[in-house]
């Protein structure tokens, strides 16, 4: 039988570098590294509790005083990067917990810097963990009231730069927080604190299982009055633009698996660092399916991050940080 039906000069054989391993990793287009992974982490009040968050198997709430360990996990991991979100004892209309400078967020960034003096601390500004309706501003008439907000928002991000925060990141989504929290950080001398623009936030189901985690299921309504509309994505480049016109030093497009054509948007339209956020819901999926056995976990991980690298992002969010940095390193 004849071995080939086209002339052998004229196949060309992409196969060639796929040949092997060391092939592949010499010709591939996509690196991660746990250097641009940033691990979520949920903090609470108590001593030595480590907390299952149920709808995050492997996830946790973990005690101020457990997070010199976790610093220490991380670092040997190569991870150096952390976003923390609290756990408050009590909730109020108002949302106090979020602005207090002795409030569990700035309790864990001052153990957190002790540990390891070098760890990116990034931490998230928003009010929904902290109000008793959940919603992530104050509520005027049945509405959330952006102008009102805007002031607690600055406030939380200076009390989140005294405890000594690399980096704040509003989530909120009221227009014209980067402005706002910008204008009160360099006011009160914290003029090397950047912000992360949590920029293009869209209203997503996706987020289901944080809010299990941090207990902040809005109590009436939803958030689609203030989070992005899944359809769009010039939008998504039109609250990027402002973010960065009002001072942004990073901005973000989350979720980010069912966004990536918005990441790619972002990233071909914008010379800042562009951050992508894999969700709770992103995690929470492939855990589900690995758990029963219907595909390989961390496979599908580290193709879910490739993915997002690709579509653009230059750092990543991720509750598979510390598996995708074991494999890595
Ligand atoms: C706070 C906030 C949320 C997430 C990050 N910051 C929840 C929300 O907007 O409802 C979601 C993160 C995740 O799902 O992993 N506003």
């Amino acid at each position: 039988m004849q071995q080939l039906t086209i002339r052998d000069e004229l196949v060309r054989r992409p196969r060639r570098l796929r040949r092997t391993a060391a092939l592949r990793a010499l010709t591939s287009e996509t690196r991660l590294s746990p250097a641009r992974l940033v691990y979520p982490l949920f903090v609470r009040a108590g001593r030595g509790v480590r907390e299952p968050i149920g709808s995050m198997p492997g996830q946790f709430r973990l005690s101020v005083d457990l997070l010199a360990g976790e610093a220490a996990e991380l670092r040997g991991l190569g991870i150096r990067a952390v976003l923390l979100f609290g756990i408050p004892e009590r909730k109020d209309a108002a949302g106090s917990g979020a602005y207090d400078p002795d409030g569990i967020v700035p309790q864990a960034i001052r153990a957190l810097r002790d540990a390891d003096p070098e760890l990116v601390i990034a931490a998230d500004v928003c009010l929904c963990e902290y109000t008793t309706h959940g919603h992530c501003g104050v509520i005027r008439d049945g509405q959330v009231d952006n102008d009102e907000t805007l002031e607690l928002l600055a406030q939380t991000a200076t009390a989140l730069a005294a405890a000594g925060a690399d980096i704040v990141a509003p989530s909120a989504m009221m227009d014209g927080q980067v402005a706002a929290i910008r204008r009160a950080l360099d006011g009160a001398g914290h003029h090397q604190v950047a912000v992360m623009a949590y920029s293009a936030k869209y209203a997503s189901v996706f987020y289901g299982p944080f809010r299990e985690a941090a207990g902040s299921a809005p109590q009436f309504g939803d958030r689609r009055g203030y989070q992005m509309d899944p359809p769009n994505v010039r939008e998504a480049l039109r609250e990027i633009a402002l973010d960065v016109e009002e001072g942004a030093d990073l901005v973000m497009v989350k979720p980010a698996l069912a966004y990536l054509d918005v990441i790619r948007a972002a990233r071909d339209s914008f010379q800042v660092p562009l951050a992508a956020y894999n969700v709770s819901g992103e995690y929470a999926m492939v855990m589900a399916a690995a758990e029963r056995g219907w595909l390989d976990g961390r496979a599908a991980a580290l193709e879910i991050l490739t993915a997002i690298a690709r579509a653009g992002a230059d750092v990543i969010i991720t509750y598979f940080a510390k598996e995708a940095a074991r494999h890595l390193t």
